[in-house]
């Protein structure tokens, strides 16, 4: 493939893929999708054992180095993030200067993109014990700073993260605690919270990983690069799906639950309403990781929310949808978004953190992403061609002549 590539190149033939749908832009051994058959595997590990039986420090492990950790490699990689969790306190201002209204996405991603100004020490990528040192720091850092972008839009104090508890542990603390008061941590909250991150920490070369990837193929140090995917992920069309979820579902509920009508609108494009948390670019096939949301968004809103009456209008809108042709046609299915948003809404985040807590998952799969590339000889800079449908030669018009 890349030698065809040079070829044509050489020719001036270029290929026109919007949007990449049949191009590849790499090859990679991480994440292996089926998306006609619905199947996820982390390096040859199916999603379904992975959810059930692993961690997320685990799974970033398995993500990043390729294998299970060893017991004894486990408890050095999660001591490892466990020392490095802290911000720097000038680091910790930089808060202070966002709105309180900002949304928490470009809070998360400025501050992890200033992380290349704070830790100068970790930025060359040819250097591997400095790309070591930027991975941990990553995994550690983001979550507290996506605790204080929490804690920021509701005006609370910061709090230091507490290094004798786990990684998911701490960030619930860090955000739902407060300095004065004992965190009373639920844990099965917190096994959710985990199961989930695992559920989204790789896709392949989904918008945000190839972001990920082409601002890396710069050689830009792998803060930035990472600070890029964030962005990439924010669009409701990506990431930030699962909060669009949820005020759609909102909006159904406020205009009393009507899901026919609703569903009328989208067959119709009416206002270019789509159903959100359906569809998918790879999956034409029931999402693997949607199905295990369903099952969790069952056992979590049953404890937390039994009264929530958007799962039903959820529900209700997947059976209308499974059933009517305009979405089996189009192998239109719902996605890992679709439930995420009850979930996390149970768990007591507003719908602004979502896609926070999606960045939060997808961040071992960007690194390992990032890791692969740099290590890969084949990887050139990333630099797509286009076809050009400007105008042809003209000469330029004094500003004197021009109607
Ligand atoms: N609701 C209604 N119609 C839809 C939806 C939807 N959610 N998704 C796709 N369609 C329709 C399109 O209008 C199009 O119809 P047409 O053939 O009549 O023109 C057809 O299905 C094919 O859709 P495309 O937009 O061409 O598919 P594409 O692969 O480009 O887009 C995407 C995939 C962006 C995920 C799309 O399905 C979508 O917008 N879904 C809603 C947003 C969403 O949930 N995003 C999260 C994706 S998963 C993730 O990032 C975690």
């Amino acid at each position: 493939g890349v030698a065809l590539g040079s070829l044509l190149a050489d020719t001036g033939y270029v290929t026109l893929d919007a949007g990449f749908v049949n191009t590849a832009s790499c090859s990679s051994a991480i994440t292996y999708i089926d998306g006609g058959n619905g199947i996820l595997r982390y390096r040859g590990y199916p999603i379904e054992q992975l959810a059930q039986n692993s961690t997320f420090i685990e799974v970033s492990y398995l993500l990043i180095y390729g294998e299970l950790p060893s017991a004894s490699q486990l408890e050095t990689f999660t001591e490892q993030i466990r020392r490095h969790t802290l911000l720097h306190e000038d680091l910790k201002r930089f808060f202070d200067g966002f709105p309180r209204n900002a949304h928490p996405m470009p809070v998360v991603s400025s501050a992890v993109n200033a992380l290349s100004a704070y830790y100068q020490d970790s930025l060359d990528p040819s250097d591997p014990e400095q790309v070591e040192l930027s991975t941990i720091r990553l995994l550690a850092k983001l979550p507290t700073i996506a605790a204080y972008a929490f804690k920021k839009s509701v005006g609370q104090p910061f709090l230091y993260p507490d290094n004798s508890m786990g990684l998911v542990e701490n960030f619930l603390r860090m955000t739902f605690g407060l300095p004065a008061e004992p965190y009373d941590l639920d844990p099965e909250i917190a096994a959710a919270l985990d199961m989930l991150l695992v559920l989204h920490a790789d896709h392949e070369q989904n918008c945000s990983t190839s972001t990920v990837r082409l601002v890396g193929s710069s050689n830009a140090n792998l803060f930035t690069s990472i600070s890029g995917g964030i962005n990439a992920l924010w669009g409701p069309l990506h990431g930030g799906a699962n909060q669009a979820v949820l005020e759609m579902l909102d909006e159904i509920h406020a205009a009393g639950g009507d899901t026919k009508d609703f569903m009328r609108r989208v067959k119709n494009k009416e206002d270019g309403v789509k159903l959100m948390g359906f569809g998918h670019r790879v999956y034409k096939n029931y999402d693997p990781r949607a199905a295990i949301v369903k099952q969790t968004a069952d056992k979590i809103l049953d404890k937390l929310a039994p009264d929530d009456e958007l799962l039903g209008i959820a529900k209700g809108l997947e059976e209308v949808a499974l059933n009517d042709d305009y979405f089996i046609e189009r192998k239109l299915y719902p996605n890992v978004d679709f439930y995420t948003g009850l979930i996390y809404r149970a768990m007591g985040f507003p719908p602004r953190m979502f896609t926070v807590l999606f960045a939060l998952g997808r961040l071992p799969g960007w690194i390992a992403h990032w890791r692969e590339m740099h290590n890969d000889p084949a990887t050139k800079i990333g630099r797509p061609r286009q076809i050009y449908t400007g105008h042809t030669a003209r000469d330029y018009v004094d500003l004197s002549q021009r109607s």
